[in-house]
């Protein structure tokens, strides 16, 4: 993947037609030629794909994929696939990333490199034995699920390197055991391995604590292994920036606010995440949990004027591969993964955290200036233009006309789309 500066390559790349697009992703190497012709062919046609991975396979759902342009993260410039179906999601993101090239910098990181096994004991007869029998076996057992169950992760430098034993009360005034198993699964998202590790673990368990293991499996909340992405700008109007701020509070402290916050965060961090082919689900359902650890659920973003910069940071944890699952076996996944040209699991978090905070900077900018509505509308019209049936010459006055009225009146609709276009009809009739 090309680490030169990208900048001339995608100046004006929203204006351009789908083949000169790809044109500029082949002449900087984010795409192949093979990779070209996919597209062009309208991507994944083989059915057994699908039938391989599902029961009951009928086809495939299809998401637009585009290209999230001007983003520089740790000095290195991306070409970043998101698939989603959101009209603004990839013109706000590329919008604010341009914002932020210009006038700042993304620094990013991951947190702990540990996911999350769990082994429960449903109703623990005997605390005391249970805790000191697991921790006099516990580097035995560590070792053991390396040699027999995690060994070719081991090879690959991971594999399982503690055991945590937590006492979780019991409504009834009893105690449930949860041994966690962190594991350090590399690039791979890891739920298979983990499940794997834990159900192995399981008999040894049982044996030696003499209680009985309930359930294993992973946990979603994986605050042992974080993406951290931080945005830094300079020369911000100190009103805008001070608005900014005032948002970011009102998202750490309301949870209502909160869940449309992550929501906007989610837009860049899910379209990312599906296009890599990862699992969205997880994702989604570890930056909630994470929201909410400390009772209350707060926005994974916070914002703070500091002296004349204003400085943004996200914490979650996103747990993705780059190896496993779908990844490297759909196609478009595999593709897009190769176009983003990450070299690991963690870079590809660190780069879907930053899109996440650029997605929330640009949401928070037009939350407090103009309103949501004119930028999202603005594209709508394009979309309302097509539902109401408009074509060749018609859409773009169409969409004219839609703006004009959305200036004004700040809302649109379907229906005024197509009682426009009868109107344009009118206007020019035979056409
Ligand atoms: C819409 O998809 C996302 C926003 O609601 C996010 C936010 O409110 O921060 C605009």
């Amino acid at each position: 993947m090309p680490t030169r500066n990208l900048e001339r390559w995608f100046a004006g790349f929203s204006k351009l037609k789908r083949e000169e697009r790809l044109s500029i992703l082949l002449e900087i190497g984010a795409l192949q030629e093979d990779d070209i012709e996919y597209l062009r062919a309208g991507g994944l046609k083989d059915g057994s794909f699908a039938e391989s991975f599902i029961e009951n396979a009928i086809g495939y759902f299809e998401l637009p994929l585009g290209i999230a342009t001007n983003f520089r993260i740790d000095g290195r410039d991306y070409v970043i696939p998101m698939a989603v179906e959101e009209t603004s999601i990839i013109a706000a993101a590329s919008k604010t990333a341009r914002w932020v090239r210009d006038c700042g910098s993304i620094r990013t990181e991951t947190r702990g490199e540990h996911i999350i096994g769990q082994i429960q004991c449903g109703n623990v007869a005997d605390w005391d034995r249970f805790h000191s029998r697991l921790l006099a076996m516990k580097a035995h057992f560590i070792a053991l699920a390396n040699r027999e169950s995690a060994a070719s992760l081991v090879r690959r430098g991971g594999g399982v390197n503690d055991l945590q034993i937590r006492a979780v009360e019991r409504a009834d005034g009893g105690t449930m055991g949860v041994i966690h198993v962190l594991l350090d699964p590399r690039d791979a998202m890891g739920a298979n391995i983990i499940n794997q590790v834990c159900e192995f673990l399981k008999p040894h368990i049982e044996e030696c604590t003499g209680e009985t293991v309930t359930m294993c499996i992973l946990s979603n909340l994986v605050d042992t292994k974080l993406a951290f992405a931080e945005v830094t700008l300079s020369d911000v109007d100190p009103e805008l920036a001070l608005r900014i701020e005032q948002a970011s509070k009102f998202g750490e402290q309301d949870p209502y606010r909160a869940a449309t916050n992550n929501k906007g965060v989610l837009n860049g961090i899910d379209a990312v995440v599906v296009a890599t082919g990862n699992d969205w689900r997880a994702v989604e359902a570890g930056v909630h949990a994470y929201a909410a650890r400390d009772g209350r659920y707060r926005s994974i973003t916070r914002w703070r004027v500091v002296g004349r910069e204003l400085v943004g940071t996200l914490e979650a944890p996103l747990v993705v591969g780059t190896v496993g699952g779908v990844t490297k076996l759909h196609p478009t996944a595999s593709m897009c993964l190769r176009m983003l040209g990450v070299g690991s699991a963690n870079e590809l978090a660190r780069v879907a955290a930053a899109v996440g905070l650029v997605q929330n900077l640009g949401a928070l900018r037009a939350l407090t200036t103009v309103g949501i509505i004119e930028g999202h509308m603005k594209l709508h019209a394009r979309n309302l233009s097509l539902g109401a049936g408009a074509r060749g010459e018609e859409m773009p006055l169409l969409q004219r006309r839609l703006e004009e009225i959305l200036r004004v009146n700040k809302r649109l609709s379907q229906s005024m789309a197509v009682e426009l276009l009868q109107e344009i009809r009118a206007a020019a009739p035979g056409q």
